[in-house]
């Protein structure tokens, strides 16, 4: 093993120890709360099979499988979940930033699932751009291939722990932007078409139990990216931050949707995998990585992708009726977020806060269409 010297560098920071020791007392504390729950608990929730569930075409004769889009498809958790959800016969749009590594995974999952419907979809989440043009190449696809304009699944799985400072071209921070903004932008391009659905259509967003840690971040609500150019970048914090407001997004539309029509049959479901071994840590030094995964694997904490992603599926296969509820632990099992994740005054904030990226994509809107 290595060590370098941007892994002292690493060591030396407090962001380190914030990864190092509060993250997995956090998760321990999750565990315990979920097995204290267990001695109580009802039978777990039954997953709604969708197994080759079909979905009417728009001339309501003929039957197609039921659209499911998975972003950061091509590694890790998103990979895992364009396999088990091909396999549960939904027609998989995989949305990754690099040709050849969907060219790859579709590959893999065809070797498995040799009937499977994929189709993939090169976007950069960190641009606002790139989102905007998958929005008219993916109804444009929905028009050829003709089937019905709506999604029944939308997964916003992509994510990174960046540990330096970087802005994207949009002024975002873009660990901010991957994380938390993206999601935002897709799911209001895709509301109407997930809205549009006949039969009950879902949006899961996969979090972390790290929300659990983020405190009051200053940051440039504007903005989201007063950290950005500073040297010293707390990037467990923003890693926290961005998964918090995820949370807080999950449910204020929840919240909204539900207000706006008691009977929507769009659900929202946050999603918590617990710690799993995929490439989120590759900017970490590698002898530090492959360290945290040795310990994390000594203490029973780390799950395969095959395995961690069971709450992902979960989510995505629970019957209509759940929505805005927090899935961690598999099995179906969910439990209570952090306290302020529930906040409605913080998460209408945040909701206001949006709105900048909303006027953002209406002005790159018209010269694209
Ligand atoms: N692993 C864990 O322990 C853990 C725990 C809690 C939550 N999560 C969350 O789970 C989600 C999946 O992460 P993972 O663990 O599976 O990590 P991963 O193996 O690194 O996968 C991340 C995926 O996101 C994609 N991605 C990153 N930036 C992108 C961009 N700008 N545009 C398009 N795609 C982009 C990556 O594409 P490339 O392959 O092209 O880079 C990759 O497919 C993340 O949101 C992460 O925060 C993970």
């Amino acid at each position: 093993m290595r060590i370098d010297r941007a892994a002292i560098e690493m060591v030396l920071s407090r962001e380190f120890w914030r990864m190092a020791i509060i993250w997995p007392l956090t998760l321990v504390y999750c565990y315990a709360r979920l097995n204290l729950a267990a001695l109580f608990r009802r039978r777990p929730l039954p997953r709604q099979h969708f197994r080759r569930c079909l979905v009417p075409d728009s001339a309501g004769g003929d039957f197609k499988r039921p659209i499911c889009i998975i972003t950061g498809a091509t590694s890790g958790l998103g990979s895992a979940a364009a396999r088990a959800l091909a396999g549960e016969g939904y027609n998989v749009v995989l949305v990754g930033r690099s040709a050849e590594s969907l060219h790859k995974t579709i590959q893999e999952i065809k070797l498995e699932h040799g009937d499977a419907q994929l189709k993939a979809f090169q976007v950069d989440l960190s641009s606002l751009q790139s989102i905007m043009k998958f929005e008219t190449s993916f109804k444009q696809w929905l028009l050829d291939s003709d089937l019905h304009p709506s999604v029944q699944l939308l997964i916003n799985n992509a994510g990174i722990l960046a540990t330096s400072a970087r802005l994207t071209a949009d002024g975002f921070d873009q660990m901010i932007q991957t994380n938390y903004i993206s999601a935002v932008v897709l799911t209001s391009i895709l509301l109407p078409l997930i809205k549009n659905s006949t039969s009950p259509s879902r949006i899961v967003n996969v979090t972390s139990f790290t929300h659990r840690c983020a405190s009051n971040l200053k940051l440039d609500c504007k903005k989201f990216s007063h950290m950005a150019i500073s040297k010293k970048y707390p990037f467990a914090s923003i890693y926290e931050y961005s998964k918090l407001c995820l949370l807080l997004f999950s449910y204020e539309l929840h919240r909204q949707l539900h207000a706006e029509n008691p009977s929507s049959k769009v659900s929202v479901i946050p999603v918590d995998p617990g710690v799993v071994q995929t490439n989120i840590l590759r900017e970490v030094p590698p002898c530090l990585s492959q360290l945290a995964f040795r310990v994390l694997s000594f203490l029973h904490l780390l799950q395969s992708p095959e395995v961690g992603v069971s709450s992902i599926i979960d989510a995505a296969l629970a019957p209509s009726n759940v929505s805005g509820e927090y899935f961690f632990g598999g099995k179906g099992r969910r439990m209570g977020s952090s306290s302020l994740s529930y906040n409605a005054k913080v998460s209408a904030e945040l909701w206001l806060n949006t709105s900048i990226i909303q006027e953002q994509i209406n002005l790159l809107r018209s010269p694209i269409s």
